[in-house]
């Protein structure tokens, strides 16, 4: 039989844990966070319903967004054993620049509804763990404002084709002058995708006051606070606009747009040119003839054609079609940094995350997005070193393997 004892207080004095310091409310929110999943419970019970909605949901029903996760749920990763992996370095060049991981922070429009922090928030934490960050069109902060604000990160500028030529070329002379760079031009909006979350959550830009936004007020009061007590939220680089965001991208979007204004565009914007949104071999191998440095493999995020390809399943195709004329990078549905390993093993050079950091914003302005960083940097060393590899370019096709999808 076990002899017991009744513990004495010294044997219990090691064994207790003093309390964690005070935290703050964003700290409370973020301790236990452990994966971009909590990251997102902690957004969902920080920000009012029809700004998570926009941030987490897609076009449709929905199918292309989870179907891309679904794709990455399926990767078997196969490790090599017995290999050093002491010291793992998951840094890689992107367009020429070293990237301390493969990945770029994404594009994204309206971020300081997200959290008022917005913008400036995202590039600290991008310039922090040393990768490039994405300043959408819609962004609202503005270009120099960004620029000013963030010394020394890497900063891509996002464009769309706008109906008014001027304004394009005015964006591109104005990124040029602040230091960007990349321009990235994202192809995939000709029309707006069709949310429907947006749609019956009414959202409006800005949010509107309507009597189930002050109920939710109720229940949300930080993000409230902030939205009040900090400056308007509006499109830094474009003028006052009062409506929903597909009214925004009908008005303002060009559905003409060829490839003949690629070309315009390759011959205004000297550096590295970067094509966002293509889904076909064929239209890879077109934009990168009419002077393409990279291209994103990228549906955005499931927002606008519902039932388009999966970017993962796309992106053999398109390295086949483009050789080594163009960096290939991908994204949609990116949750962990196990996906980002998986993504750089079929041949990206490196991935794209919109909501994984959006998630970390909303949760917790620039804190939540460093927390996104942390996580997606740690998963990665711990994958590389799991699967036996030092180096992001020992990764080879044959440590993925994509297993089955039984849903459709
Ligand atoms: C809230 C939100 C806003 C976005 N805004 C833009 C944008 O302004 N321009 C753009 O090219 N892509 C935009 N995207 C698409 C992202 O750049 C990226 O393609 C997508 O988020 C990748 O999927 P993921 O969110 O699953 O990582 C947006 C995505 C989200 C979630």
């Amino acid at each position: 039989m076990t002899d017991r004892h009744i513990p004495k207080m010294a044997e219990l004095a090691p064994l207790l844990r003093p309390r964690r310091p005070s935290l703050g409310p964003t700290g409370r929110r973020l301790a236990p966070v452990a994966s971009i999943w909590d990251l997102r419970e902690a957004a969902r019970k920080r920000a009012p319903r029809a700004v998570f909605d926009y941030t987490d949901g897609a076009a449709g029903e929905e199918r292309t967004l989870a179907r891309m996760r679904e794709a990455y749920a399926g990767v078997e990763l196969v490790p090599s054993v017995l290999r050093d992996v002491s010291s793992v370095d998951p840094s890689t060049t992107i367009l020429g620049r070293r990237s301390e991981l493969p990945l770029v922070f994404g594009p994204t429009g309206f971020t300081r509804m997200m959290h008022s922090e917005g913008e400036p928030a995202v590039a600290r934490a991008a310039r922090a763990t040393g990768i490039p960050y994405v300043l959408s069109t819609m962004g609202t902060t503005s270009v120099e404002d960004l620029a000013g604000r963030v010394p020394g990160a890497n900063l891509w500028f996002q464009l769309y084709l706008w109906r008014d030529r001027g304004a394009g070329s005015d964006f591109v002379r104005r990124a040029a002058d602040c230091g960007y760079s990349a321009l990235m031009l994202t192809v995939d909006t000709p029309v707006p995708g069709r949310r429907l979350r947006d749609v019956r959550n009414g959202l409006t830009i800005p949010p509107s006051l309507t009597l189930r936004t002050v109920l939710d007020a109720a229940l949300r009061p930080a993000w409230w606070f902030d939205l009040l007590t900090t400056s308007p939220l509006e499109f830094a680089s474009l003028n006052r606009f009062e409506g929903t965001v597909a009214e925004l991208i009908d008005r303002m979007f060009d559905p003409t747009a060829t490839i003949a204004d690629l070309e315009w565009l390759r011959s205004a914007w000297k550096g590295p040119l970067v094509v966002k949104g293509v889904q076909s071999p064929e239209d890879a191998r077109r934009v990168v003839d009419a002077g393409a440095d990279a291209v994103v493999v990228s549906n955005h995020g499931g927002r606008q054609l519902d039932r388009a390809p999966v970017p993962l399943e796309q992106l053999r195709p398109v390295l086949d079609a483009v050789g080594d004329r163009a960096e290939v990078y991908v994204d949609g549905g990116i949750m962990s940094g196990a996906d980002v390993v998986a993504a750089v093993a079929l041949g990206a050079r490196a991935a794209l995350v919109g909501r994984a950091y959006l998630y970390g914003l909303m949760a917790g302005g620039e804190r939540g997005v460093r927390k996104a960083a942390d996580i997606l940097g740690g998963d990665i060393r711990t994958t590389l070193a799991l699967l036996g590899v030092s180096r992001c370019a020992d990764l080879r096709a044959d440590h993925v393997r994509l297993r089955s999808r039984s849903s459709g």
